[in-house]
């Protein structure tokens, strides 16, 4: 890891140190098991309110890297610490509070739907499981998050195939932030999205962001979409962290190899569309 990420003063919203993941698979009767390490111990700082990309090709260990960040699945090594406490991963020792801070969204909200729930109830379920909250209140809240992410509530009452693929993207966003989490992990969020889709619901990301202090870790394999939504970039390759430091950092002088080849195996054509039309619409911050 070359390029240095400054270290602001304050305690980090996240931070992992030499986070490591191994999966046995086995290989049939009699056979040893085989060892997989998915993410081969991988370090970290972000700061409240900064938006982490990682990138790499597929296998390189970021979703394994996302479900550690979200305690669906454990390390089996290393250490991870929300807002400065050091969060203990075993199953039953996680707390709720712990469990509301951090959420999740990913690249298929469709698989992640129940096709036979409302909307409405897809956004009040993680009020009815975490608070007190009356049916009324529950309902308030959802319509308010509706709106949030660009829907209305008119939607309350429809099924997932009732909406387009950016729709559903956006109902996922808005349940992932019903319970005011701190940081959301989102693994490959516009990947399935049409250009024209992805780009409105960075631009929706962006805002949420803005709007309630959100801390993002930002998993893509499209450096055109990185290069508009990163403070800083990590590149994995083969479960380590070949590349780690501030957007333009990377982007203007990649220290790696690796990073190199992965910066010109993509099109210059689809970076600056992307740009182009981020410029547009009034929402590229920086160029690089
Ligand atoms: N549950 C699992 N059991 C065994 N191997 C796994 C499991 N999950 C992921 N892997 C392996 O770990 C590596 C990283 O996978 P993954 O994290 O999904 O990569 P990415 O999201 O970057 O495509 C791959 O080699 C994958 O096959
Ligand atoms: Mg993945």
């Amino acid at each position: 890891m070359s390029t240095v990420v400054e270290n602001t003063s304050g305690t980090p919203m996240l931070e992992i140190r030499d986070i490591k993941r191994d999966y046995h698979v086995p290989q049939g009767f009699l056979k040893p098991d085989k060892t997989v390490h998915a993410v081969k111990g991988v370090s970290f700082k972000l700061e409240t309110g900064k938006t982490l990309a990682i990138v790499g090709e597929s296998g390189c260990g970021k979703s394994t890297l996302a479900r550690i960040l979200t305690f669906i699945d454990e390390p089996t090594g290393g250490e991870l610490l929300i807002e400065g406490k050091k969060v203990d991963t075993r199953p039953g020792h996680l707390t709720a509070e712990m469990r509301q801070k951090v959420q999740i969204v990913f690249q298929n909200p469709y698989g992640s739907l129940n096709p036979r729930q409302k909307i409405g109830d897809v956004l009040g379920e993680p009020l009815l499981i975490n608070t007190k909250m009356t049916a009324s209140e529950r309902r308030d809240r959802a319509n308010e998050m509706l709106i949030k992410v660009g829907l209305g509530p008119e939607h309350y009452n429809r099924y997932p195939h009732m909406f387009s693929g950016g729709q559903r993207q956006r109902i996922a966003i808005a349940r992932a932030l019903m319970l005011n989490p701190k940081l959301l992990v989102l693994d490959e969020p516009v990947s399935a999205l049409d250009l024209s889709v992805q780009a409105q619901v960075l631009n929706l990301l962006s805002d949420l962001q803005e709007e309630f202090g959100l801390t993002y870790v930002f998993i893509s394999h499209d450096l055109s979409v990185v290069r508009y939504i990163a403070d800083e970039v990590m590149v994995m390759y083969y479960g380590e962290a070949v590349e780690y430091g501030t957007r333009d950092a990377v982007f203007t002088d990649p220290q790696h190899d690796y990073t190199r080849t992965l910066f010109a195996a993509t099109p210059r054509a689809d970076v600056d569309s992307i740009r182009a039309r981020m410029a547009k619409r009034g929402k590229l911050v920086s160029a690089g």
